[in-house]
């Protein structure tokens, strides 16, 4: 049977969603030993030490059940970001929570305002529950709050914001979130995805918690420990809202959606200050080095305030990004996001960040030939 046309319409509709290549498969089909990869906003230097031996202290656990509520995890990222613990839902990656909260809140026919280009998976969710989206573009590439606002109709549940924004690493100005907010009607939902939060060092940069905190509890935040943490494989995110809203997303979300390990790990990864200082330099020092390198070539890019770099190539980018391919060098080609000239490029170690340059300078230079 062919199921193509059997399936709910709303499922039709859905892009399958693009990832970055997996390292083990560009060895596989290239035959190349020495990969790196630079396309899915990872930290390259891997988990901290407390992490590791965090989870091999509990691997014999792994026969029983993970804890539900996630107790000791929940209790500990509470206090870190020092919000009550019955504002925190955890899930399998902030993907897992996106998924959760358009559960919880979309039904078919609502509208849900999603700036362009960003993150697809706000699409994703809003075309699975039979929403509609309602994309904006502003001029720039930046959000747009002003044209979103003017997008908001009577059926408007939910505002997407991503901040820093995927793929462009841009912020939304401390100033222009609060305007936005307040001109809001209130009963609209405002997700701020704020999965590169921590990266940030921009002082116009205000999290969505101190939104909340300062009193705007419509507001949704996405947080993520696959980032800055370095456990995007053991999948662990969550989400800081109105305890009014967690509780009803506790009764959608999976059970054991957290796993085990991920708990364990989520303990230690918020133990690890040092690690966590460390991979925030390195985005600093690699920012600077992309700046610089990039600013010599003579070549665009974004300002940034995330872990990676968006980079106008000034022609279609797929042949420099298989160019980096095919010498062992995964970067994203941004055609998904409607991005045909650039590559967005995570940052790595100085060493990879120093390989992408050597790879990169003469795949432009043979360009300009
Ligand atoms: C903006 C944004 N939000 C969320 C995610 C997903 O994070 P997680 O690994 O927690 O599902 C990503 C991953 O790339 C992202 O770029």
């Amino acid at each position: 049977m062919d199921f193509t046309k059997k399936t709910r319409e709303c499922v039709q509709q859905i892009h399958p969603y693009v990832p970055g290549k997996p390292i083990e498969e560009v060895q596989r089909e290239l035959g190349i030993t020495s990969v790196i990869k630079m396309a899915s906003n990872e930290n390259p230097l891997g988990p901290s030490t407390e992490v590791r031996q965090a989870l091999v202290h509990h691997l014999d656990k792994i026969n029983y059940y993970p804890d539900a509520n996630a107790f000791y995890l929940k209790e500990a990222l509470a206090k870190e970001l020092d919000v009550p613990a019955e504002m925190i839902v955890f899930g399998n990656g902030s993907d897992d929570v996106n998924k959760v909260l358009g559960e919880t809140l979309l039904n078919p026919e609502d509208e849900v305002i999603i700036p362009q280009p960003t993150f697809s998976q706000y699409e994703y969710i809003t075309l699975l529950m039979g929403a509609k989206p309602v994309f904006v573009r502003g001029e720039g590439l930046e959000h747009d709050l002003g044209a979103m606002l003017k997008a908001v109709t009577s059926k408007t549940k939910m505002v997407f914001i991503c901040n820093p924004n995927n793929p462009t690493g841009t912020i939304v100005r401390k100033d222009e979130l609060v305007r936005f907010l307040t001109a809001l009607p209130k009963g609209i939902t405002v997700v701020i995805d704020e999965a590169y939060g921590e990266f940030v060092t921009d002082p116009d940069f205000l999290s969505g918690l101190d939104c909340l905190k300062q009193g705007f509890t419509n507001v949704v935040v996405y947080r993520t420990f696959s980032k800055i943490y370095g456990l995007a494989g053991l999948r662990l995110g969550y989400a800081v809202a109105d305890p009014t809203l967690t509780e009803q997303m506790n009764r959608v979300r999976e059970p054991f959606n957290v796993n085990l390990l991920a708990q364990i790990a989520g303990i230690a990864a918020l133990n690890s200050k040092m690690h966590l200082n460390l991979s925030k330099e390195l985005v600093k020092s690699g920012r600077s080095y992309f700046y610089e390198q990039l600013d010599a070539m003579g070549v665009k890019y974004l300002q940034t305030q995330a872990n990676f770099i968006l980079i106008h190539c000034g022609k279609d980018s797929r042949d420099i990004y298989e160019f980096l391919l095919q010498n062992g060098i995964i970067v994203r080609a941004t055609h998904s996001f409607g991005l045909p000239e650039y590559i967005r490029v995570t940052f790595g170690t100085a060493e990879q960040n120093e390989r992408f340059f050597r790879v990169f300078k003469q795949t432009m230079s043979a360009e300009s030939l």
